[in-house]
């Protein structure tokens, strides 16, 4: 299949294209280098040893996507591109409703004029927001939002409803992700985001490089087994793979699903996980509550399990030590 990967070049964009390369699929990429590099495409090209169609254009200029679609025969379209800072977009919430939205109906808006009726977006688990749930399945309505970057989301997911309902010829998965981590086992792509990392899973590997001084941990007096918060993180590649799953396995119409792994772990396993398996120390301390945050956050990860035949394969020991291979290969 000819796939369109927005934001291919990106932390989960680049992984899924590993992917989708293992199948018969042609890919082409396009990706504005906001938050990434031209060279995850050598890195891709190394890895699959398949050569990639990229172009470097912005998705918020509409005659650029028209060019996309006019020069290549598309078939379908995983959207990855966009704006993902939760901090960054309480600052400035125009530049993210801007480019989130505007990026994505143009490509909807070129998609239904060259008939691509197939689309694959990326959603996060946060449309839920707090309904004091431990697992969030799918039944649940989307709930109340607390920061633009999620309310982006939560639109876009209207916008493609309100489609769907227009026509139901099209074939649209939403994916809520849980919390991505982890890289590739061979140490050529992963996250690296620019400045001081907002997650925890960067922010430990900087710790443990030497390259940030300590760990703040937000918190060690919520309601949880060791006080510290649950989440639910999912390794980048078995994220990947429900990608790959929902393009072969979903059903007709519009279908939703939580990409997740639907176990917890808390901030201190996962500290305490990364300084046993890859035998190095994260230095932390105990700090504030961080605004905002639950004290567990999981995914009923049933429904992709039944429908899509997909669920995680890799465990919390694997996000660690790929996550810290990939990093040393930074240093
Ligand atoms: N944490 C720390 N110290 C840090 C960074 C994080 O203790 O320096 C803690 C947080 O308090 C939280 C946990 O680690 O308890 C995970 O925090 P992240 O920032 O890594 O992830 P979040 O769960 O806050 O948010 C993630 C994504 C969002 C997405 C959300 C959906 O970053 O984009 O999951 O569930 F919206």
């Amino acid at each position: 299949m000819k796939i369109l990967v927005t934001g291919g070049l990106g932390f989960i964009g680049s992984h899924t294209v590993v992917e989708l390369a293992k199948e018969e699929n042609e890919i082409i990429i396009v990706d504005n280098l906001n938050n990434s590099k031209e060279e995850v495409l050598d890195k891709l090209e190394e890895i699959t040893q398949k050569k990639f169609k990229f172009y470097k254009y912005d998705l918020t200029e509409k005659e650029r996507v028209e060019e996309i679609f006019s020069e290549n025969n598309i078939e379908a379209v995983i959207h990855f591109a966009g704006f993902k800072a939760v901090g960054e977009s309480i600052k400035e919430p125009l530049m993210y409703y801007s480019n989130n939205l505007i990026s994505t109906l143009n490509l909807l808006q070129v998609m239904k004029k060259y008939n691509v009726k197939r689309f694959i977006f990326s959603s996060s688990a946060t449309v839920y927001g707090d309904q004091g749930k431990e697992k969030y399945s799918e039944e649940l309505s989307r709930g109340k939002i607390t920061n633009p970057y999620g309310m982006t989301k939560a639109m876009i997911e209207k916008i493609l409803e309100d489609l769907y309902a227009s026509d139901n010829s099209w074939d649209i998965t939403l994916l809520r992700y849980f919390n991505p981590v982890g890289a590739h086992s061979s140490g050529l792509i992963g996250e690296d985001p620019k400045g001081i990392p907002n997650n925890l899973m960067p922010y430990i590997m900087k710790v443990a490089s030497g390259k940030l001084e300590i760990l703040s941990i937000f918190g060690n007096d919520y309601p949880t087994p060791d006080g510290t918060c649950i989440r639910d993180y999912i390794h980048v590649v078995d994220l990947a793979k429900g990608h790959v799953k929902a393009l072969q396995k979903a059903p007709k119409g519009l279908n939703i699903y939580n990409l997740g792994s639907g176990h917890g772990t808390s901030v201190l396993e996962m500290v305490t996980t990364f300084e046993r398996v890859n035998n190095v120390k994260v230095n932390y301390k105990i700090a504030n509550r961080r605004e905002g945050d639950l004290p567990e956050y999981c995914a009923d990860a049933t429904k992709a399990f039944r429908e899509l035949g997909w669920k995680t394969e890799k465990t919390i020991e694997d996000i660690c030590r790929d996550a810290w291979n990939y990093e040393k290969n930074l240093l």
